[in-house]
């Protein structure tokens, strides 16, 4: 990848991203560095995202009043998922909380707001992406959502990734991820490389609200997510 702006700026760049990352130390490593070159015309521009964006619409409806599991007993709005319809990298996640089960949203809380900031790091935004959760409707009191929940929720997020099709999948947090590979696998295992799902590169890192609680995760989290967006253009160079 080639760039005519000046390393100073690139640094600068890096910097403030580290800041508002809320990393409390600097580290400027080559990944860091290189992902944050302007960004390429993003995707591969093979595939159009019309019937993508039909077949999600389609589903949403089909589901969107389901009472499968008793987390529709509290709901106020079914969390289906946003972005783009034919993304390459899709973020999945636990379930909604609060905020996200008001606007119908995932992620549009404080949790939210840091993966946007997590997202912008790695030079991907909401419009680019595709986020879901295991659970669409949101657990009381933001517990976890149980096994019987997950497994009635699950074949719908199994839906949505055989539609959109991404090449990458990022499993924000431990019961997302166990809950999409089904395994039980501490979250300091499954971190920090990529694992095949279904054919597609899945990894896992720590989830936003977890950050939020523990800020000393925050950098292995960067790492993480560097690790993606390398991985990403190197496909996309492919
Ligand atoms: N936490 C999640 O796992 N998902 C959301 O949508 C919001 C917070
Ligand atoms: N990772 C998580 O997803 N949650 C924690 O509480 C700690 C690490």
């Amino acid at each position: 990848m080639t760039s005519r702006k000046p390393m100073v700026d690139i640094f600068s760049q890096v910097i403030e991203q580290q800041r508002e990352l809320g990393l409390g130390e600097l580290r400027l490593d080559r990944n860091a560095v290189t992902t944050l070159l302007p960004a390429e015309p993003s995707r591969k521009p093979s595939r159009d995202s019309l019937a993508p964006t039909k077949a999600l619409t389609d589903f949403c409806e089909q589901i969107n009043n389901c009472t499968k599991c008793r987390l529709h007993e509290g709901r106020n709005k079914f969390v289906f998922g946003v972005g783009y319809p034919a993304a390459d990298v899709m973020f999945v996640g636990e379930g909604p909380g609060h905020d996200e089960d008001m606007k119908g949203e995932p992620f549009v809380g404080r949790a939210g707001q840091l993966l946007d900031k997590i997202l912008a790091a790695i030079k991907f935004d909401r419009k680019q992406i595709y986020i879901a959760n295991i659970v669409k409707c949101r657990p009381p009191n933001n517990r976890d959502p149980q096994p019987d929940e997950m497994s009635e929720c699950l074949p719908y997020l199994k839906k949505q990734i055989e539609i959109i099709n991404p090449r990458f999948i990022c499993c924000l947090g431990r019961v997302a991820a166990q809950a999409l590979l089904g395994v039980t696998t501490p979250l300091g295992k499954m971190r920090g490389r990529f694992m095949d799902f279904e054919g597609r590169k899945l990894m896992v890192t720590y989830h936003p609200a977890a950050l939020l609680r523990f800020p000393q995760y925050k950098r292995d989290t960067w790492e993480d997510v560097q690790m993606l967006r390398k991985e990403y253009d190197e496909w996309l160079a492919l």
